[in-house]
């Protein structure tokens, strides 16, 4: 069992990538212990340059984003973390990649569409080839499982695509370069929506920080935001189709539910028939006594820069170990010389 995930170090983490990835990257580095396997996370630097950027911004993020990492229960005794920008392998097997990956291809891809919205000729090269230099990350370590939230489906689908035809077009089917790899969605929660709009995802991008809670966030601010959520004037229903067309009420139905470790029938068993003066605060508390110790961690964490860059810098060594040997069979099947 081979985990391997990423994430952006752009602005804060928030609940969705906590409940819809983070948390089950710890499951994940248990999982892959208990097989035998390893498990690889890290930090998309890389991936960051594909938008407008402050570098000082993006270096702090790096750091606060391995500190999150670890207050959320990775160990990098146990799981390799790392930034890709100490791993040059990524970016080499991305322009071996390019060759295989098709321009029709990365058209599809919708957050391509609605990052460069109409503005296509105006987005940077990087942010159209941004999906190969992810299929790169993931292939160059044979990864089998792929813990992420919904909205990078697509990218693992492409990525299976590409390795797939590099392997029919360059290897024999005995012995290919690259491991087609799985995507893991979780069941609850892949997919955490805005605080303020039931149809836009919870998103670091989203220009309003009321939208989203942070794994920052103090227990005050938490219970400001949770009570301040856009939801509509009727009362919880009793049975989770009586959640259809409230996206907002669902959405806080459903984090309530993956929090407290239970499903949402049991939640609305609970709390239908109360409006939400009343599941409000209890939301709010539940998620304070979640992310608290999260938060107490972090803040210890984070102060010690020179720890933070020494995960790092270790990770990426290992990391660049086991990259190694996929990055040159992908060199010989291309047919390209290598001393
Ligand atoms: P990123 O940084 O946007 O998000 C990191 C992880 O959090 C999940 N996520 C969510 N899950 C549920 N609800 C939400 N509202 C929500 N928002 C984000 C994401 O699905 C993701 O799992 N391109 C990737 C980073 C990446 C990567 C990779 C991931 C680069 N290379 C290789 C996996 C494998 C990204 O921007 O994730």
């Amino acid at each position: 069992m081979r985990v391997v995930s990423g994430i952006q170090p752009t602005g804060k983490p928030h609940l969705g990538n906590y409940l819809g990835a983070i948390r089950n990257y710890v499951a994940f580095q248990d999982q892959a212990e208990a097989s035998g396997g390893q498990s690889l996370y890290f930090l998309a630097d890389l991936h960051a340059i594909s938008v407008a950027h402050d570098p000082a911004a993006l270096a702090a993020n790096t750091r606060e984003m391995v500190a999150t990492l670890v207050a959320c229960g990775l160990d990098p005794a146990r799981s390799i973390l790392f930034n890709q920008a100490q791993v040059p392998q990524h970016t080499e097997l991305q322009w071996l990649l390019s060759g295989s990956a098709r321009m029709g291809w990365l058209n599809r891809m919708t957050q391509w569409k609605d990052k460069a919205g109409k503005n296509r000729e105006g987005a940077s090269v990087a942010l159209f080839t941004y999906p190969v230099l992810q299929a790169a990350d993931v292939l160059l370590y044979q990864a089998t499982h792929v813990p992420v939230g919904d909205d990078q489906k697509q990218h693992l689908e492409l990525a299976r695509d590409i390795a797939q035809k590099f392997n029919n077009d360059f290897a024999s089917e005995a012995a290919p370069v690259f491991t087609l790899p799985d995507p893991i969605i979780p069941p609850q929660a892949a997919r955490i929506m805005s605080l303020r709009d039931g149809a836009a995802k919870m998103s670091k991008s989203d220009p309003s920080d009321m939208s989203r809670i942070n794994l920052t966030d103090d227990a005050d601010t938490i219970m400001t935001k949770i009570k301040k959520a856009k939801t509509d004037p009727e009362p919880l229903p009793s049975e989770a189709k009586g959640l259809e067309g409230r996206a907002e009420a669902a959405n806080l139905v459903g984090i309530y539910a993956v929090l407290a470790g239970t499903t949402e029938a049991q939640v609305l068993r609970r709390f239908g028939g109360q409006g939400f003066g009343a599941f409000k605060p209890a939301l709010g508390e539940l998620l304070i006594e979640k992310l608290a110790p999260i938060n107490d961690r972090f803040n210890l964490l984070r102060q010690d820069v020179t720890a933070l860059d020494t995960i790092l810098r270790e990770g990426a060594a290992r990391a660049r170990t086991l990259a190694v040997p996929t990055l040159e069979a992908a060199y010989a099947a291309l047919g390209l010389v290598r001393g």
